[in-house]
């Protein structure tokens, strides 16, 4: 094969039948789109060529500058594509949560504007999150190009007029039984899907998405995906949820058996399509009727980028058999002591407790609860991994925006050995809410 542009090599990736000896599925053929082959490493290369390939020459004779909400894959393909073309990008971003995504997009000269992540509760009579940041910073200076690929068609286009057709090409003109992929901007599920559902209208869509509070990087959770412009409830047949854990035992069976080195919604896909088909296995063995099924998964991206990811939550995984796990099970969890505001500013006053800010700088330094000490998330995992943290002689609560990261590091505290660890239910949301006190710096 030989080229004349790099962009020329994006698409027409391979379709690869996963070992059935892994999968264990005796009744389905199960085939992984391998997106993470496109050039740039991912899934995006598509979408972000598709949103600028009619503009880019022209931007760059003008010295424009693209701009786009991605702390990601998308970021990464527009960084590479602008810089071909002599093109500035701009990357807005509040969940660059990868750090080795970060150190890559600088290397290929992109500038990242960070915001506060979108989970925290910020100055309530600041409105800029992100998007509204793009937008301001796009009407108010025409230099810029924003490529808008959470609501641009060009992105779902892309996956209409490529990946779509590769699917059924590579499947001899015949769309598969499922369809199984992750949700992050739904362009990419969104474009396939409706490809495969004109050729098969009994087609079965899985769309992925993270489990409630739980973060798989480069996908939305089921609460984030309805804000997503280009999400279509419509298109999916079931939305299912997959956690952190499970995206990572996926992963590691992509990686250690099939000779996949997929990034963790890679695993995600691989974890929630076989969770799904499982079912319907057992039902076509339970039916005996020897029929088969065929289903496709995406594999959008490499594990490379994503070794901060697992040495959080698994360092095992890494070698590093020092530290204690930093996660809880769900029933620990559960189990945690919560206190709604109105206790928790009785017990505040009564128990003096230490109380621990999980939020990031920014919005802690806005506004929090008077005395609380600021540890942001991320921070805290680290912490964790050392030990107790914290004085067992001490209460301890925590806070995190809205409770959910805070119980879970109360159940961690608790399976630790710490005596008293509570969490603030509803979080600094519900505090605020409820009219308590809270200070500025
Ligand atoms: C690693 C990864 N997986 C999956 C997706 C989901 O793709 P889409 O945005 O097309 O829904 C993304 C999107 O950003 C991603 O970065």
């Amino acid at each position: 094969m030989r080229y004349d542009s790099i962009t020329d090599a994006i698409g027409n990736t391979p379709l690869l039948r996963i070992d059935p000896s892994v999968h264990r599925l005796r009744h389905v053929d199960l085939y992984a789109k391998l997106e993470m082959l496109n050039p740039f490493g991912s899934v995006k290369d598509r979408a972000a060529w598709s949103m600028v390939r009619a503009t880019i020459e022209d931007a760059g004779r003008e010295g424009r500058t693209v701009i786009e909400l991605s702390s990601g894959n998308t970021a990464k393909a527009l960084a590479v594509i602008a810089g071909m073309h002599g093109v500035r990008f701009r990357s807005v971003t509040n969940r660059m949560k990868v750090p080795e995504v970060k150190d890559l997009l600088h290397l290929i000269g992109a500038e990242i504007e960070e915001l506060p992540g979108q989970a925290e509760c910020l100055d309530p009579t600041n409105v800029d999150d992100p998007l509204t940041m793009i937008h301001q910073q796009v009407g108010s200076d025409p230099s810029y190009l924003h490529t808008d690929q959470y609501y641009n068609p060009r992105n779902t286009q892309a996956h209409v007029e490529t990946t779509g057709p590769e699917i059924l090409r590579d499947l001899d003109g015949n769309a598969p039984d499922y369809f199984i992929a992750c949700v992050g901007t739904a362009g990419s599920s969104t474009g396939i899907a409706q490809v495969l559902r004109a050729a098969r209208p009994d087609i079965r869509v899985i769309g992925l998405v993270a489990q409630k509070s739980d973060f798989v990087p480069g996908i939305r959770n089921i609460d984030e995906v309805h804000e997503v412009g280009l999400f279509d409830p419509e298109i999916y047949d079931e939305i299912e949820a997959v956690s952190a854990d499970e995206a990572i035992d996926g992963t590691l069976e992509l990686v250690r058996r099939c000779g996949l080195l997929a990034g963790p919604t890679g695993g995600a896909a691989y974890h929630g399509a076989t969770r799904h088909l499982r079912k319907v296995d057992d039902q076509l063995e339970a039916d005996g009727a020897g029929e088969r099924r065929t289903a496709v998964f995406v594999v959008c991206d490499r594990v490379e980028s994503y070794m901060s990811y697992f040495r959080a939550r698994r360092p095992e995984l890494l070698g590093d058999r020092s530290g204690p796990r930093v996660t809880a099970t769900a029933e620990q969890v559960a189990a945690a002591r919560t206190l709604d505001p109105a206790q928790a500013a009785a017990w505040i006053a009564d128990a003096g407790p230490l109380v621990v800010d999980l939020r990031g700088g920014f919005a802690y330094s806005t506004s929090h609860i008077a005395g609380a000490v600021n540890v942001p998330d991320e921070l805290f995992a680290d912490l964790v991994r050392g030990g107790l943290p914290f004085p067992r002689t001490r209460p301890v609560l925590l806070a995190c925006p809205v409770g959910e990261q805070s119980r879970r590091w109360a159940a961690v505290l608790t399976g630790l050995g710490h005596p008293d660890a509570r969490s603030l239910d509803g979080g600094i949301v519900a505090w605020r809410d409820a009219g308590q006190a809270l200070e500025r710096n």
